[in-house]
This record gives C-alpha cells, sequence and structure tokens, in this order.
C-alpha cells in the first residue's frame, strides 16, 4: 500500500522537506512536489528527494503545445516518476505532452480533470471529469487527477489500466479545508484509485508518521475487504 500513497510536501523550503521526508521514510512510496516548494527550491531539491523516493512533479502544465511538450521533456531530463499536465489545455496540447513523454518511458504522464476544490455540483463535476478523462486517454496520456467520487465511472470509460491519482482525502471528521469533492482512504481503495494523495492530513498531525500509518491501515483493510 506504500507504493499507492503520496505524500504532498507542501511545505516551504529544502529543510522542512527534507525533514518530513526523514520523518516519513519508506512508510510512503511516493512525495509529490508542488507548485510552493518547486518554486522555492527547484529541480535540484527533485533531485535530492528522488534517492529515496518516487516523485511525482505535481506542476500542472497548462501553456501552448511546444511549451508544455518542452515542459514535460524537462520533467522527463530531471528523472521524475510522475508528471502532469491539465487537460484544459484541450487535444493538440495534450497530444504534443504524450508525444514529449515517449522518450521517457518510465514516467507516467496524467492529465488534471477539475480542480478537487472546484465549487461546481457533483453531477457537472462528473461530465467534465468524465470527458477530460477520455480525451486524456485519446491523446495517449496514461491516466488523470480527479476525485475519488469519479474512479469508477472513469475505470469504466477508459478501462481498468488508465490510472487514477485522488487527492482530496480525508478521514475521521477532519476539516476538507479548500478541498470539496473529498473521500477517506478506504473508499478511495474499494472504489479502485491507483494513487491517493494525502497532504494537510499528514504534514499537520502532531504526528505525519502515525497520520501516515492511520491511512495505510485504512488502505489495507479495505484492500483486505475487496479481495475476501
Ligand atoms: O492538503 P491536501 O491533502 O488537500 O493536498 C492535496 C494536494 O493535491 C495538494 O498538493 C494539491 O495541490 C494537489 N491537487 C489537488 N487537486 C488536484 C490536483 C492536485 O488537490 N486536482
Amino acid at each position: 500500500m506504500q507504493e499507492r500513497l503520496m505524500v504532498a510536501l507542501d511545505v516551504s523550503n529544502r529543510e522542512q522537506a527534507l525533514a518530513m521526508r526523514e520523518r516519513l521514510g519508506s512508510a510512503v512510496g511516493w512525495l509529490k512536489v508542488g507548485l510552493r516548494l518547486f518554486v522555492a527550491e527547484g529541480p535540484e531539491l527533485v533531485r535530492q528527494l528522488k534517492s529515496t523516493h518516487r516523485i511525482f512533479l505535481d506542476l500542472k502544465f497548462h501553456d501552448i503545445p511546444n511549451t508544455v511538450a518542452q515542459a514535460v521533456e524537462s520533467a522527463g531530463g530531471l528523472g521524475v516518476d510522475m508528471v502532469n499536465v491539465h487537460a484544459g489545455g484541450g487535444a493538440s496540447m495534450l497530444r504534443a505532452a504524450a508525444e514529449a513523454k515517449k522518450d521517457f518511458p518510465a514516467m507516467k504522464l496524467i492529465a488534471v480533470t477539475v480542480l478537487t476544490s472546484d465549487p461546481m455540483s457533483a453531477e457537472r463535476a462528473r461530465r467534465l471529469v468524465l470527458d477530460r478523462a477520455m480525451l486524456a486517454r485519446d491523446c495517449g496520456l496514461d491516466g488523470v487527477v480527479c476525485s475519488v467520487h469519479e474512479v469508477e465511472a472513469i475505470k469504466r470509460a477508459c478501462g481498468r489500466d488508465f490510472l487514477t491519482v485522488t487527492p482530496g482525502i480525508r478521514w475521521a471528521g477532519q476539516d476538507a479545508q479548500d478541498q470539496k469533492r473529498v473521500a477517506g482512504p478506504d473508499m478511495a481503495v474499494r472504489v479502485g484509485s491507483d494513487f491517493l494523495v494525502i497532504g494537510r492530513p499528514i504534514l499537520q498531525a502532531a504526528d505525519p508518521l502515525a497520520a501516515a500509518a492511520e491511512a495505510l491501515v485504512m488502505m489495507r483493510k479495505a484492500a483486505e475487504a475487496i479481495s475476501e
């Protein structure tokens, strides 16, 4: 289950990032580097984090096709295991990204569908997410970022191997904060999410390792219940 858990390292600097990595150790398989940390510390820190964990570079590229393709190439050169673009960029942008990714077969290319913080109605989100997921699949991407609530429909429409990466994970009465379409780690596993992204419930916990362990226990129990 560690290999399905991604911790969003949304901290402000290298020291905090390395301290969090140290606290979590091998309890989690993936570290997600997003805008805050990347803007502050850049590729050097990514190289450092790569030595112990798989890395999801979550910069949500959204620009003209040529620029996005070049950014995907740079991510591939950096050696990250997963990178994402925004599906709102349209078909030609997604195809250019997928083309650029071909030189880096080990790297997964994922499209953000609709932000899990977007306040649009659940029905509208479901439709838009599904449309964008099918577009991403048709353009040759490996999967999408979506909420737990959309995973089953995406798997049905795009196939079981099409990856779903789900942020908006909350449990035990935790505050949803700016997230809207939230669900627990157990439900995420039950519906077949491939990767769970967890940020503040772990980062802001008094004991981040214990919070990660708690999520992992819920994930394991849900997986066991499925296989019974
Ligand atoms: O703190 P929290 O668990 O809400 O963090 C979720 C992480 O997932 C953040 O780093 C956020 O940028 C990222 N994310 C998201 N929704 C998306 C794509 C990424 O919340 N659609």
